[in-house]
């Protein structure tokens, strides 16, 4: 088996640099396992027929069908690596479809899995030019996501893996599009209930992570799936991480620009998951007037543009604000008013509802506070009266002619204006910039 490539890999036109990485050292151990297995006279007999080689353990594979719904993987939540369960199946169970989009850390592609039929979506973990080793992004990625089992979080129902070091694939249920997508190619917002509905699932996502002590780090609309049934799922868990009370500093280096919570644009390396809350809150309203609220053109126009929009914050509204690393470093403007009233409450020229009702405001005006102890957290909101003033929540469906061109969309908003994380700005490795 060791050296046997998968048939994933030939036509393949863009995993060149993923290839670089043969040879890491867990890809080594990954193959030994292999080829030690292959050598024992009744290696074959243990092993499945499709089995392609064990996994380290920090890869805490699982084997499929894993009923209930990864009941097991949830019980052994801890925070930790979970076990080696068995190995892992290979890639080529399932059949390639096409390539959904290439991201910072994977590959997505839309797959068919061959004894089933079912289409799948399968996250090829890319591994960089010049990194060592497993990428600990991805670690995390799938060792976080396997251990959630929530509605509203992307289920991860396998690893399989190729025969090459590069081919280690998360195999998830595939949504039609994503939000960003299919925002594009809506002609006018969402209803009030579709905004309501929205907005509840991805709540209910945010505050089950938050209870498990998981922050996103990442929630931008383009890192929520939709399906035709108005399901709304979040993924890309790649910058997520575990947190603890008392915090522990991490790294600045996270949440796309455009979302990014101001405790961190202002350098401050001790922060919680309420900058998930500030980031919900940008795509609250970006959901209601599909544009982005902050669409910043790097770190100092993104504060200069929160602070216009918010007001520049104070001691008083924010308390320890005059201590934070870049307010020293800086000189900021100061604006003296909020004016999130009077973008989003005003009656539209035509004379038609405002966006917002006093309690949607109140709402968003609730998430995108400064001082971050003071910021609502997810249950909090749920819970707020915004979601049960009329109309209540209805999910927003997708009719076929939509969901196929929001299929056809799907992945297109790398070749738009993007808010791009900061390491792809900066030209860092991704490594750096995740702690
Ligand atoms: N399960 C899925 N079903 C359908 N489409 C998906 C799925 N997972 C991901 N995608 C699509 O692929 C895109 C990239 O996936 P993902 O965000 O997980 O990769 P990434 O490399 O971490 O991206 P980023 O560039 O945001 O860091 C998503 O924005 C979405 O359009
Ligand atoms: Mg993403």
């Amino acid at each position: 088996m060791a050296g046997k490539r998968s048939r994933w890999e030939d036509s393949d036109e863009s995993d060149a640099d993923a290839r670089q990485s043969v040879g890491t050292p867990i890809a080594r151990r990954a193959r030994d396992v292999a080829s030690n297995s292959n050598k024992q006279a009744d290696g074959a007999a243990r092993a499945p027929p499709e089995h392609a080689g064990a996994l380290p353990a920090e890869l805490g594979a699982h084997v499929r069908p894993p009923p209930p719904r990864k009941a097991h993987l949830a019980a052994s939540f801890t925070g930790k690596p979970l076990p080696v369960l068995a190995g892992c199946r290979s890639v080529d169970c399932y059949e390639r479809l096409r390539k959904i989009d290439e991201g910072t850390y994977g590959i997505v592609w839309k797959a068919r899995e061959r004894a089933t039929g079912e289409v799948v979506a399968l996250k090829q973990i890319k591994v960089l030019r010049g990194q060592e080793g497993f990428p600990i992004t991805s670690l995390r990625e799938i060792n976080i996501l396997l251990a959630l089992d929530h509605e509203n979080i992307i289920n991860v129902r396998e690893v399989v893996t190729g025969g090459g070091a590069d081919q280690i694939f998360m195999v998830m249920d595939c949504m039609e599009t994503d939000l960003k997508a299919f925002m594009a190619k809506l002609k006018d917002p969402p209803a009030p209930s579709e905004v309501k509905s929205l907005m509840q699932q991805l709540l209910s996502a945010t505050a089950y992570m938050h209870d498990r002590w998981v922050v996103h780090r990442d929630l931008k609309t383009s890192n929520l799936l939709f399906s035709m049934s108005g399901a709304l799922t979040v993924c890309d868990f790649g910058m997520a991480r575990h947190y603890s009370d008392p915090i522990k500093k991490m790294s600045t280096q996270v949440v796309t620009l455009w979302y990014r919570a101001p405790e961190i644009l202002l350098g401050s390396q001790l922060y919680t998951q309420a900058v998930d809350m500030w980031s919900v809150g940008c795509i609250f309203a970006e959901i209601i007037s599909l544009k982005p609220l902050l669409p910043g053109q790097g770190d100092i126009d993104q504060i200069e543009r929160t602070f216009k929009l918010l007001g520049t914050p104070n001691d008083t509204i924010w308390p320890g604000y005059s201590q934070l690393p870049n307010v020293q470093k800086g000189r900021w403007r100061t604006y003296p008013y909020n004016r999130l009233r009077d973008t989003f409450c005003k009656p539209s020229f035509a004379g038609g509802p405002a966006p917002l009702t006093d309690r949607g405001l109140e709402l968003l005006n609730a998430m995108l506070t400064y001082d971050p102890e003071r910021r609502i957290s997810a249950r909090d909101a749920l819970a707020h009266a915004y979601f049960r003033e009329e109309p209540p929540p209805k999910p927003m469906k997708l009719g076929p002619m939509l969901a196929a061109a929001a299929e056809r969309g799907a992945g297109a908003h790398r070749a738009e204006p993007d808010s791009p994380p900061i390491a792809r700005a900066n030209g860092a490795s991704p490594e750096t910039r995740r702690s």
